[in-house]
């Protein structure tokens, strides 16, 4: 939510700024702004995208020091004024900041006390001027002890970072609760909130943690604790590609990495699955096994997309490891004041790591005692850096707002860590595992045979693109990915639609079927597909459009739905892998054709950094 770029080094900062926004998009797209320092500060914003903003940039905005910020807002709508970096009344001073400063308007009033004029609504102008206010008062002190001073009076979360023009040479960045890092380079240094916008120019990443304010030079970077003392930070290696963050010939994100899932998927394998010995290898997880087996109970944590596949998990670890499993929505989790004892085990879903109300639920569950466990795609994330132990998705960039890629490889690493459990519990037997790891296998290669019918589902997306409602039905593994179609359809083409579990439909939204109203149903597990019948039944007495994902030789679903998808058969405790790829597709192309921007949709972001 929000992204924050800066350079200052041998280039022009100009082309880095601009093409760093470019990759941070996004994180948010209402607004977007730079600032950069070439003798005096020129600060250029505006509503709107970042090409909106690269129309207004002359050749005199440049230099080689600069900031950059695209918006997702918090406080204050998105229009010109209220877009970052934001300045010291005196001009000097810009400032970009993702995160919300929870006590501006005290703040702003004692500023406003002394003098200080605000001209937006947001929080962040605070920071200018509360920055500017310590300048004023102590002019012998460096930005960043400004910079130090401010931070300390206030509260909730930042990812910010300050220029100004009598200190040139300098980028001053601080961290509580929002992401940030360090690029560093040869003669060139970066700051953003992720490493999508630094891979192109290096390689070598510094993490900053809670806490942590950098002084950052074109050719030395300076970590600083909140007592001011100066740490030794490693120096990580990335291993992100031009390639994996570029369309590479698709459209949209989101079409390229729907179609990526069945390597991303075998990327998620690799090296895991064993299927000749009928083992699992999770050396993530090593240390924290004993402590999963003898757990009493396991709570899923996450948000949006992830929580479905926490749900999935749900399913998974419940059948195969048989420990009962409690799904939370993060952001419910940590309010609730949870009961947490000794052998629970946290599991927290992320596909960013940096989702604020999922950080807050794996903080709190640690500070109860509890042993937390991160499933996580972004490595050297924070969730992945604060968690006791686990297990990466390997699935590379996600760019698209709508996650694809991202689920699929959470219910793989999910189905990975709940059958190995169960194989060291001896809770599933080998020649049972021994099937749905050979099962898993084939999964890469059924997912291009239902990606083979793209064309179809596109012809089927054409007849429902104006439909003003949808309802997903699913059964056992497939409820949640009812719920996770209707999320993508809602999200990015802004159709209303709910996700049920197939029978609970008789409690209320069976009211709202009629010949106008399009169901999906997920008749893609054989132990409840006489109970999904009769729910079809049902559907088609009442006229509803019915639109099937079932598998080839379930000719009794297919002979009453109007349209029919199949997907390839396989163990049931697997089918949301396949089940879900059709549904992606349809809501990619229903979105395309309303002429909605799938990668960007409107009010969301991918990167959720407030609570
Ligand atoms: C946002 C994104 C979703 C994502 C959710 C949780 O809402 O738009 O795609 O599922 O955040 O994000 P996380 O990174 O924690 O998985």
């Amino acid at each position: 939510m929000c992204g924050i770029i800066g350079y200052i080094g041998k280039k022009q900062a100009k082309e880095v700024v601009i093409q760093g926004l470019k990759r941070l998009e996004y994180r948010g797209y209402d607004s977007a702004g730079v600032a950069f320092i070439n003798g005096g500060l020129n600060v250029k914003k505006c509503k709107g995208k970042v090409s909106s903003l690269e129309s207004l940039l002359h050749e005199s905005e440049n230099g080689h020091i600069g900031i950059g910020h695209t918006r997702w807002a918090t406080h204050g709508e998105p229009n010109d004024i209220n877009s970052h970096p934001h300045t010291s009344s005196n001009g000097k001073l810009a400032v970009v900041h993702n995160g919300i400063i929870e006590n501006y308007n005290s703040l702003k009033k004692k500023l406003e006390s002394e003098g200080y004029k605000f001209y937006s609504e947001t929080d962040t102008e605070i920071l200018a001027k509360l920055i500017e206010s310590f300048l004023d008062k102590y002019p012998e002190i460096a930005l960043e002890k400004s910079v130090q001073m401010a931070t300390a009076q206030v509260s909730g979360t930042y990812g910010l970072a300050v220029v100004h023009e009598e200190e040139a040479d300098k980028i001053v960045v601080a961290r509580k609760g929002s992401p940030l890092l360090i690029g560093v380079g040869e003669d060139e240094m970066l700051i953003a909130s992720d490493a999508s916008a630094v891979a192109e120019y290096t390689d070598k990443v510094i993490y900053l943690d809670d806490g942590e304010l950098a002084v950052i030079t074109r050719d030395s970077y300076q970590v600083l604790n909140s007592e001011e003392i100066e740490l030794s930070k490693e120096i990580h290696e990335l291993a992100m590609s031009l390639e994996e963050i570029e369309k590479g010939g698709f459209p949209y994100f989101m079409l390229k990495e729907i179609f990526e899932q069945p390597k991303t998927i075998s990327d998620s394998l690799r090296g895991r699955l064993n299927v000749g010995e009928v083992s699992i290898t999770l050396g993530g997880l090593e240390n924290v096994m004993e402590k999963l087996v003898k757990a009493n109970r396991i709570i899923i944590a996450a948000c949006g997309t992830s929580w479905h596949s926490g749900l999935v998990g749900e399913y998974l670890f419940e059948w195969l490891a048989k420990v009962p499993v409690e799904v939370e929505y993060a952001s419910e989790f940590r309010y609730k004041d949870p009961l947490i004892r000794e052998d629970d085990v946290l599991i927290v879903i992320s596909q960013s790591g940096e989702t604020a109300d999922t950080l807050a639920a794996l903080r709190e569950a640690k500070e109860k005692g509890a042993t937390v466990l991160g499933i996580v795609n972004v490595v050297g994330s924070t969730i992945a850096r604060e968690t006791d132990a686990g297990v990466y998705l390997h699935s590379g960039p996600e760019i698209g707002v709508a996650s694809t890629k991202a689920f699929t490889g959470q219910v793989t690493v999910l189905t990975l860590i709940a059958l190995s459990l169960g194989l060291q519990k001896g809770t599933i037997d080998k020649a049972e595992a021994g099937r749905i790891i050979r099962a898993l296998s084939t999964i890469p290669n059924k997912i291009e045979e239902i990606l083979e019918q793209s064309l179809k589902i596109k012809e089927i997306a054409d007849l429902f693109t104006y439909a003003p409602n949808f309802l997903y039905l699913g059964r056992s593994y497939n409820f949640p990915v009812a719920l996770e179609g209707a999320l993508k359809l809602k999200e990015i083409s802004y159709i209303h639609a709910e996700g049920y579990p197939a029978a609970e439909m008789k409690h209320g939204p069976i009211a709202l079927i009629d010949e106008m109203m399009p169901v999906v149903v997920i008749a893609a597990t054989e132990h409840t597909n006489d109970k999904m019948v009769s729910n079809i039944e049902e559907i088609k007495a009442r006229k509803g459009r019915i639109i099937a994902i079932a598998t080839p030789n379930n000719n009794e679903v297919m002979d009453l739905a109007e349209f029919s998808i199949t997907i390839p058969e396989t163990e049931d405790v697997l089918s949301p892998l396949l089940s879900v790829i059709p549904l992606q597709l349809l809501s990619y192309y229903i979105a395309v054709n309303r002429g909605c921007n799938v990668d960007q949709p409107r009010n969301l972001a991918k990167s959720v950094t407030v609570e």
